[in-house]
């Protein structure tokens, strides 16, 4: 099973790139990622996961409720003490990186601070960025490990 899942919710495409180049950043750690889109994703998937990077654009000032249902579900799934990880892209406030990390600490996962956000559609240097959480991440595996 892959070490580290990547649950994104994206509506037009934008977040959904930020997860792929995560795993991209990863994978060249030479640890097992994968960026799952929320609605394929079960329990089952993070339960075994050794890092968890949540995903969503931000809609009316939030995350997207149904990726709000999926971390709370979270509760069932034992995540304690992981590694968590936050982003989104985003338009002109860019609430939901900062709400899903909130939720992440309260389930006890230790997040990577500050949190990733992209604006629109993201740029090559934006992708760097992703990749370099990838990266951040699949050092946090290898330690904790
Ligand atoms: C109906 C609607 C509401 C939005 N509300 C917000 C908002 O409150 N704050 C914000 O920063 N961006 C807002 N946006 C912009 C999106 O977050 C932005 O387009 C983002 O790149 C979408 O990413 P996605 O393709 O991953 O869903 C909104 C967009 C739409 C269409």
């Amino acid at each position: 099973m892959p070490k580290i899942v990547i649950v994104y919710l994206s509506t037009s495409g934008n977040t959904k790139a930020m997860a792929d180049a995560i795993v991209e950043g990863a994978a060249s750690r030479n640890i097992k990622a994968v960026a799952m889109n929320f609605h394929e994703t079960k329990i089952e998937d993070v339960k075994s996961a050794d890092a968890i990077a949540i995903g969503s654009s931000t809609f009316h000032y939030k995350m997207l409720p149904p990726m709000e249902k999926f971390i709370d579900n979270l509760s069932n799934a034992n995540v304690k003490g992981k590694i968590g990880a936050a982003f989104g892209s985003y338009g002109w406030s860019g609430e939901a990186p900062g709400m899903i990390a909130e939720k992440l600490r309260e389930l006890g996962m230790k997040v990577i601070d500050p949190v990733l956000r992209v604006q629109y559609k993201p740029e090559e240097k934006d992708l760097e960025e992703c990749k370099r959480l990838g990266k951040d991440l699949a050092e946090k595996v290898k330690k904790a490990g």
